[in-house]
């Protein structure tokens, strides 16, 4: 089963305030209350193992499930540059070297997601890094094979988000 995450309602607020930016936060706007809930944009990357087992289609219903839309997708081999720049926070730590080849080792898909609060909620949807402790029902306990090899990728804050797609996306590419 995956985690049930209920949504704000979205009836009664309308949209302002609308930036263009790869990760913008759209705000909504309620008119009676004065309201505001931000609609924020995280970014995720089905990893080798996960195309190589022909789970795409099963990971992103997992993903539309917990109610984020997936707003850009397209699947690319990773280069090593790519992997090396996009896993450089981790340059000096002894699984780097794993990491890379693991990355650019079959085809990922990189994706854009939105929703509110999607930064923190696709974490947890995701799971822990390591499939042994992550909590049933998300993306690695149903589906990774061990710590290195674990199926997803997503932001871990707003800023990353931001940084990670446009590493991989223009605004262009992005239909919300
Ligand atoms: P990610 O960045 O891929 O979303 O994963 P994460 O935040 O949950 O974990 P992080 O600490 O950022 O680690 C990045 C990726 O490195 C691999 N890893 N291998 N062999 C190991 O001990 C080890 N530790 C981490 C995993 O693929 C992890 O997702
Ligand atoms: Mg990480």
């Amino acid at each position: 089963m995956a985690p049930a995450i209920s949504l704000p309602r979205k009836r009664n607020f309308r949209a302002c305030d609308a930036r263009v930016s790869p990760a913008r936060t759209r705000r909504l706007f309620h008119r009676q209350t004065g309201q505001t809930m931000a609609t924020e944009r995280t970014f995720s990357i089905l990893k080798p193992d996960a195309t190589r087992r022909n789970l795409t289609g099963a990971v992103n219903a997992v993903i539309e499930e917990a109610g984020l839309r997936i707003v850009a997708q397209r699947r690319i081999r990773m280069t090593k540059e790519q992997a090396e720049k996009f896993y450089e926070v981790h340059k000096e730590r002894p699984f780097f070297g794993e990491l890379v080849s693991f990355m650019t080792s079959g085809p990922v898909v990189v994706q854009v997601l939105e929703g509110e609060n999607a930064v923190a909620k696709y974490r947890e949807v995701m799971g822990a890094t390591n499939p042994a402790q992550a909590a049933e029902g998300t993306i690695r306990k149903r589906f990774a094979e061990s710590v290195g090899e674990n199926t997803v990728h997503g932001s871990d804050s707003a800023e990353n988000a931001n940084l990670e797609i446009a590493q991989f996306f223009q605004d262009s590419d992005i239909a919300a």
